[in-house]
């Protein structure tokens, strides 16, 4: 895979250590078996796979290559550029302005925007619609371009369902800039509709089946579906792509419900002709991590450590996945851990930041998993290693140690 020029304060000696010694040990990539680090009175156990991915890499490199060929010039992002706070943050304090939040509210109206700036589009990419708008102001959409390739492939399917006639559901959330993006991409092919999760999806199998009155799908599916959208019609042949970073267990869900619904309706023989089986359209990087997550939770800890900005959806999917074998701790920074017995995290359930109190077991060897989430940088996630240890009084690491380390131990 590509080699990318990110900035030094992102990188980490030992978790590069730790990457490049699980590399050689299992080129392939085929071993989702977490890093062990013990440390007598401590075990780590680090996810195999986590970290900026290629998307973020990408995107990356390019804000802060623009950044240094641009000076004195005035630079904009659409909106984050990656769901990571300290990324964000390090580059508004490099003078960077974003047009929009990350809940779609326009900070910077398109009249202070002119063809002598820069409008960097983020790894998520940007609908139809305002791209039209930064042309036409005769911004340069292609040099400035972060888009992952992996979301581009997501179009390229939706288009690819639409010239065949299907009508793409979009399994992703629906303020998520990927899936706005991804919505109005689609929707230029073929009908489209958006659909949040499992329960959403059962909504409009409903619909399909005549089970509920079409007239209540613009109802249940406000905002969520293309113009001229017709139940009746529209909903005869059906495809499903998906946010990049949904669950993979969840989108594979919702295909297999909507082929079940198909084939009810319109019996097993006909169904290529009204279900088209996709794979689903999750990236390499969500496939990686979510496995490797999995793989942390069978392990024996006492807790794990979820490290990623609150609003980043592929890291709150690793917490879900944890949080069905032991307590997570959802955090955004190493500060996040006061001491010992006090922890702030996010509660990803209730949306809100909560403090917990002895959130570590009072046990002679405490074990604890790793992981963060596709956006964060590996310093962050050094950061927060360094603090547990230090806290726990186990003893310093540095790249030649933890290398040593796994050889002993994996
Ligand atoms: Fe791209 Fe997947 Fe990362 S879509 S930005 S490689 S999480």
């Amino acid at each position: 895979m590509r080699k990318f020029e990110i900035p030094e304060h992102y990188k980490s000696s030992i978790i590069s250590a730790i990457k490049r010694k699980r590399e050689a040990l299992d080129p392939k990539r085929k071993d989702y078996s977490p890093t062990v680090l013990d440390f007598g009175k401590a075990v780590f156990f680090i996810a195999r796979h986590f970290g900026f991915c290629f998307g973020v890499q990408n995107a990356v490199e390019i804000a802060y290559d623009t950044l240094e060929r641009n000076k004195g010039k005035r630079i904009f992002l659409l909106s984050e550029m990656i769901h990571n706070p300290a990324v964000n943050e390090d580059l508004a304090s490099r003078g960077l302005r974003f047009v929009f939040t990350s809940e779609g509210e326009q900070l910077i109206p398109w009249e202070e925007i002119s063809s002598e700036d820069i409008v960097i589009i983020p790894a998520f990419g940007v609908s139809l619609e305002v791209e039209e708008i930064l042309k036409k102001k005769g911004l340069d959409t292609r040099t400035y371009n972060t888009t992952c390739p992996f979301v581009e492939r997501v179009w390229k399917k939706s288009a690819e369902l639409g010239n065949k006639d299907f009508t793409v559901i979009i399994h992703g959330k629906r303020k998520h800039e990927e899936t706005i993006a991804t919505f109005s991409h689609a929707r230029k092919h073929s009908p489209s509709v958006i659909v949040r999760d499992l329960n959403e999806a059962k909504l409009l199998g409903k619909i399909i089946l005549n089970e509920l009155p079409t007239s209540e799908f613009f109802e249940l599916f406000r905002d969520k579906y293309s113009e001229n959208f017709d139940p009746k019609k529209d909903l005869e042949k059906v495809g499903v792509v998906n946010q990049t970073t949904m669950l993979a267990s969840e989108t594979q869900e919702i295909s297999e419900y909507f082929k079940e619904v198909m084939t009810l309706k319109y019996g097993e023989k006909n169904i290529h002709k009204h279900f088209a089986d996709t794979r689903d359209t999750l990236c390499y990087a969500t496939n990686d991590n979510q496995k490797a997550t999995i793989e942390l939770s069978k392990t024996d800890a006492d807790l794990a450590l979820v490290i990623g900005g609150y609003n980043s959806s592929n890291t709150t999917h690793l917490a879900e996945l944890l949080a069905e074998s032991f307590p997570v701790y959802f955090i955004s920074d190493a500060e996040q851990i006061i001491s010992l017995d006090k922890i702030r995290h996010f509660d990803f359930r209730n949306k809100r930041e909560i403090y917990t109190e002895n959130f570590l077991p009072k046990k002679e060897k405490v074990k604890i998993a790793f992981t963060s989430g596709a956006s964060c940088p590996d310093s962050e996630f050094e950061k927060v290693l360094v603090k547990m240890l230090n806290l726990l009084n186990v003893g310093n690491i540095d790249a030649k140690a933890v290398t040593e380390k796994i050889k002993n131990d994996n």
